[in-house]
């Protein structure tokens, strides 16, 4: 199986972030052809800073190798430098319907607050890129959060309607949900997704130091009443909590719950610290160590060649099939 996924560097990764994606990435790379990416023309959908966008394309990569992908097996590598990515995005434009981007939930989001006068075209065509991202290594499976699984919806049904009209030519890709933790809420407004853009206590950065980790969760929002567990309507808080612990201990929320049926709220926050620290303190070291060691653009150049062999190949049948070629 080719299993292939990206994360755009934006803002500073969470630990939504982490459960929802980087932790389950390295799992598949034993048994299946994994290529792992770091979306850097999707981080132009919205205003970034050059260096900003540098540093997070390097940490980001940092955090790959220190999430336990081997480079050895899996291809990781940069979308800007695998030129294949632009070319198909410029041939699938014309397969996607501008009613249905519309209708995308991330783009509806996003420009909700911007002015209708500025509003860049690739916030609106980022399904297209994103297809053509899956489409080049024909992945059979996409492991995303959830709020990414509508864009891996449109690329299916990109991948009929091309396929209908050319032949057999593109592989159709699956969606792979996390069970446990495929929204990870804010700690402080416990109905709203933890998210990179945002700059609140809710949200655990990756890059936070472990004694602000530990303080954003024993100050985070729980609810009324002192009974624990799963009750997504009326504690949202403590759900989130639940799930944040299952997840990183990789047990169902069943589990987790049963583990603290008799505790109360302070001693369950610090059982939870303490797991989120025992295991984002060690990625932070690891990170760090790559960093320092230079090995980052080796990686990513070593990456961009084995990539852009793959992604070629699939752009070839494309020209080919629609008369380009
Ligand atoms: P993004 O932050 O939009 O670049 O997302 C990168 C990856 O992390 C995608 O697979 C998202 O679905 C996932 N992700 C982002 N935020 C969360 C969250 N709060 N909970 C679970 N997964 C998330
Ligand atoms: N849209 C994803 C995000 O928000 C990043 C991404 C770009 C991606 N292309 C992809 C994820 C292809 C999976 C497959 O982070």
């Amino acid at each position: 199986m080719r299993v292939l996924s990206g994360i755009k560097p934006t803002g500073k990764l969470t630990l939504g972030n982490y459960i929802g994606a980087l932790k389950n990435f390295a799992k598949y790379q034993n048994e299946n052809e994994v290529f792992i990416f770091i979306a850097d023309l999707h981080a132009l959908t919205l205003p970034i800073d050059p260096e900003e966008l540098r540093n997070n394309i390097k940490l980001i990569t940092a955090f790959y190798l220190a999430a336990g992908l081997d480079p050895e097996k899996v291809t990781i590598f940069k979308q800007s430098d695998v030129s294949a990515h632009a070319e198909l995005n410029c041939i699938l434009q014309n397969y996607l319907y501008m009613g249905e981007l519309n209708r995308m939930t991330q783009f509806k989001e996003k420009s909700q607050t911007m002015d209708n006068n500025a509003i860049g075209l690739g916030l609106f065509t980022y399904p297209v890129l994103m297809a053509s991202d899956i489409l080049l290594y024909e992945a059979n499976k996409v492991p995303v959060g959830e709020d990414q699984v509508q864009h891996v919806e449109i690329t299916r049904d990109l991948v009929n309607r091309f396929n209908n009209r050319y032949g057999k030519i593109l592989v159709m890709p699956e969606p792979e949900i996390a069970k446990v933790g495929k929204r990870i809420m804010s700690l402080s407004e416990p109905t709203k997704k933890m998210s990179k853009s945002e700059n609140d206590k809710g949200d655990i950065f990756l890059i936070d130091d472990l004694s602000v980790i530990r303080k954003k969760i024993m100050s985070a929002v729980t609810d009324s009443g002192s009974e624990i567990k799963v009750d997504i309507e009326n504690k949202p808080g403590i759900t989130n909590l639940l799930t944040i612990y299952a997840a990183l201990k990789d047990i169902s929320l069943e589990a987790a719950e049963l583990e603290f049926k008799d505790a109360r709220y302070g001693d369950f926050k610090k059982a939870v610290a303490e797991t989120v620290i025992n295991i984002i303190g060690p990625f932070q070291e690891r990170a760090r160590k790559v960093i320092e060691s230079g090995e980052v653009d080796r990686v990513l150049n070593e990456g961009a060649i084995k990539a852009a062999k793959v992604a070629n190949i699939t752009l070839h049948k494309v020209q080919k099939a629609v008369g380009l070629k």
